[in-house]
Formats: C-alpha cells, structure tokens, sequence
C-alpha cells in the first residue's frame, strides 16, 4: 500500500472506530487533507461550520488565511498535511472538551506516524496543549520546539498562533505573519 492509500485506510478505519461524542452533533467527521509525503504537518483545533458542511479542514476564513501565508513561503496546500486534533465540530465552535480530544487522540497519532513530517506546526493553543501541556503559546509562538516523544518520530514542533484568533486582530495577524515565515528556514536546517 502507498502512504496516501494508508492514510484513506486509516480513516475509513476511524470513521466507524472514534467514539468521540461529537460524532452525534458533527454532520460529518473532517480527516485530515493533503500530501502523505509532506514534509510539514499542520495541525488545528477543531473543524468549524464550513468544514463540517465541506468534509475537509480549514477550508473557511481561517482557512483561506492559512493558504495565503502557505502561498507566502511559496507552498501550496498540496505541498502540507493539515488536520485537527478533534475530527468533528463542536457544537456552536464551542472549545473541544478534554474528553473529545482524548477520543480523536489515537486517530492524530496514526496519521502522524503514516506521513512522519519533519516539522509539525501546532495552529492554536489546543493543538500545542495536546503534546506541550505546559507551555503557553503567547510565551513559545514562533519559537521551535525540539522534543521526542514514544509515540511519534517527528521530534521539531513550531507553534503559532491560531489563524482565526489572528483573523480579527492585526497584531496577533503581524505576529503571525512573522513566525510562518521561518517554517522556511527551520526546513533547511533540518534537512
Ligand atoms: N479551525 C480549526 O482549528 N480547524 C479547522 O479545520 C478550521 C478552523
């Protein structure tokens, strides 16, 4: 089997398997999208209203913010792996509970291990939280991460600020701007 035939095995597995309770108020659960090959790994919170509607990630605002600072660094979306830590939407974009997250965990991680990037970019806080608990992204934004974990053979983490918190607010969007810039710097010096 190639990378990108696991990866849709491995959804169609979690699509019957999760038990995340969202999956009762979600119109569709939202897999993960693009290159089995990346070599960089986004990852977000959870999917909104349009991605829940369209069955794929960050394809609203949040989302077209996301493509144009990847269009920035001369990447497009097919270049990356972009997925969430939760595959359903909260009701209302409430935040995921811990619960929720904890029941898409083992989902994230699979898929992490099929494409085994060289880079993994938390989007937001809750991503960030997920492997970093104690971290605070308005302290560590920007600034890489190098850890290894059990589970995973990804060892660099980059975390930014989220695209939507940063959509209404032109500092945090500055800052932003600013730290996706350096993913193309952290790439060669880990090649
Ligand atoms: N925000 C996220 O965290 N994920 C999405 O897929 C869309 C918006």
């Amino acid at each position: 089997m190639t990378k990108q035939e696991r990866l849709r095995a491995l959804h169609e597995k979690w699509f019957s398997k999760c038990t995340c309770a969202l999956k009762k108020t979600a119109t569709q659960p939202v897999p993960g999208d693009g290159s089995a090959h990346a070599q960089i790994v986004f990852i977000g919170e959870a999917p909104g209203k349009s991605e829940d509607m369209q069955g794929r990630p960050f394809v609203g605002a949040a989302g077209k913010f996301l493509t144009e600072m990847l269009e920035s660094i001369n990447l497009k979306r097919d270049d990356v792996y972009i997925t969430n830590i939760v595959k359903y939407r909260p009701p209302n974009n409430r935040n995921p509970e811990p619960s929720e997250k904890e029941a898409c965990r083992a989902w994230l991680t699979e898929e992490l291990n099929v494409i085994q990037p060289k880079v993994i970019v938390f989007l937001g806080r809750h991503a960030m939280n997920t492997f970093f608990p104690g971290e605070q992204i308005s302290k560590v934004h920007g600034k890489l991460l190098v850890k290894k974990f059990p589970y995973i053979e990804t060892t660099y983490f980059l975390p930014l600020y989220h695209p939507a918190a940063a959509l209404y607010d032109g500092s945090m969007r500055e800052t932003l701007k600013k730290d996706f810039k350096k993913i193309t710097h952290i790439l060669k010096k880990i090649q």
